[in-house]
């Protein structure tokens, strides 16, 4: 099992807090997630056992959520909205073109580094096309704001930063 003491760390300062242990399992699951890019079963077990509570417990609630991975996921996922709104005004084409720019070589697209999905509507219709980064939102999309997004994070800027 590799090292999880930054879990264990995280787990120990919310049972000073919170009173209920099952409180925490979603708060655990979801630092895990953050910080180790997935939820597979030692992370479960290293919940499990710091909060005393059986795994099946922990993994019902991992396995409910989408956003929950058992392998690990890119650094950076790309969520293109292909819903209405954004399809009308050419998430496809946003969609296709960071594909294609981040297989290009030195592209900034390494193993693991990106990874470009489609998804329903993000709820921002009124600003389409959009698309998630790490849960981040950008909006009116065009392939400049494209450009620089790329550059900005290739440039280690904070995702939430990159336009500004
Ligand atoms: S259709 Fe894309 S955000 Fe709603």
């Amino acid at each position: 099992m590799e090292n999880n003491t930054e879990l264990k760390n995280y787990i120990s300062e919310l049972k000073s807090v919170f009173a209920e242990k099952s409180t925490i399992i979603m708060p655990a699951l979801r630092f895990a997630q953050e910080k180790y890019g997935r939820v597979d079963d030692d992370i479960i077990e290293e919940i499990s056992r710091n909060l005393n509570i059986p795994p099946v417990k922990i993994l019902s609630a991992a396995r409910f959520y989408h956003f929950f991975t058992e392998k690990a996921q890119a650094r950076y996922r790309i969520e293109v909205c292909s819903s209405i709104s954004c399809s009308l005004l050419g998430s496809e084409h946003i969609y296709d073109y960071l594909k294609r720019r981040l297989s290009q070589p030195g592209s900034g697209g390494g193993k693991n580094e990106f990874s470009v999905n489609r998804v329903g509507c993000l709820g921002s219709c009124g600003t389409a096309p959009a698309m998630l980064i790490n849960n981040v939102l950008f909006e009116n999309l065009n392939f400049e704001k494209i450009d620089a997004i790329i550059e900005g994070i290739k440039s280690g800027k904070d995702i939430d930063k990159i336009l500004g």
